[in-house]
């Protein structure tokens, strides 16, 4: 059968996890909102990740979203495990301080969910991890309130498969409103 990967592009988030003196972050292309009320964010996550043993043991996690110049800081990210080596020292990564749960929160992300664990459901190789969201971080940068990122002072990392990667040009942006009948 062919590969499965024609749903890219999607964005790339950093999971951040915690527990114990171990601070982490990794990228994760799949990932998504999946509930509104209550806010339900769900990350798919390897068994053999480093990521996905801290945050079985914490319960908690944070999903941050940054902009296109920050790439290969991404790319570095998901380049060797967490396990053995500090990736936030390593890449100079600053954390700001988190507001209800304990978890690294990037001082460069456009925005961060602060997720804590509500299900952890086995899907294949992965695990999908349901977070509860807790808290959002937004910037000034994207018309915080309304949910929607401003492309033209913040661009997303979008992931387009076989390590290549792509973000949204603004002029491409089309508003269609719907008629609800
Ligand atoms: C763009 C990109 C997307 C990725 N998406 C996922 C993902 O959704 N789930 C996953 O388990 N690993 C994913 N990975 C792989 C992990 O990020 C990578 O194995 C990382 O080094 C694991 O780090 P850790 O062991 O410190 O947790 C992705 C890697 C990249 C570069």
């Amino acid at each position: 059968m062919a590969e499965f990967y024609q749903f890219y592009p999607n964005v790339v988030a950093l999971i951040g996890s915690r527990h114990g003196d171990k601070t982490n972050l990794m990228p994760a292309v799949w990932q998504t909102g999946v509930s509104k009320d209550p806010m339900i964010y769900v990350v798919s996550v390897s068994p053999k990740r480093f990521t996905h043993q801290l945050i079985k043991s914490s319960g908690v996690f944070s999903a941050n979203f940054i902009d296109f110049k920050y790439l290969r800081t991404l790319v570095t990210l998901g380049s060797f495990s967490g396990r053995d080596r500090n990736k936030i020292k390593e890449t100079g990564i600053e954390l700001k301080p988190s507001k209800q749960l304990d978890v690294p929160v990037m001082k460069s992300a456009y925005a961060a969910f602060e997720c804590s664990v509500q299900d952890i459901v086995s899907a294949g190789d992965h695990d999908l991890f349901i977070g509860k969201i807790v808290f959002i971080h937004e910037s000034a940068d994207i018309q915080p309130g309304s949910g929607t990122i401003n492309c033209n002072t913040v661009k997303p990392i979008l992931y387009l498969g076989n390590d290549m990667y792509v973000t949204l040009d603004p002029g491409s942006i089309v508003t269609i409103k719907r008629s609800r009948t």
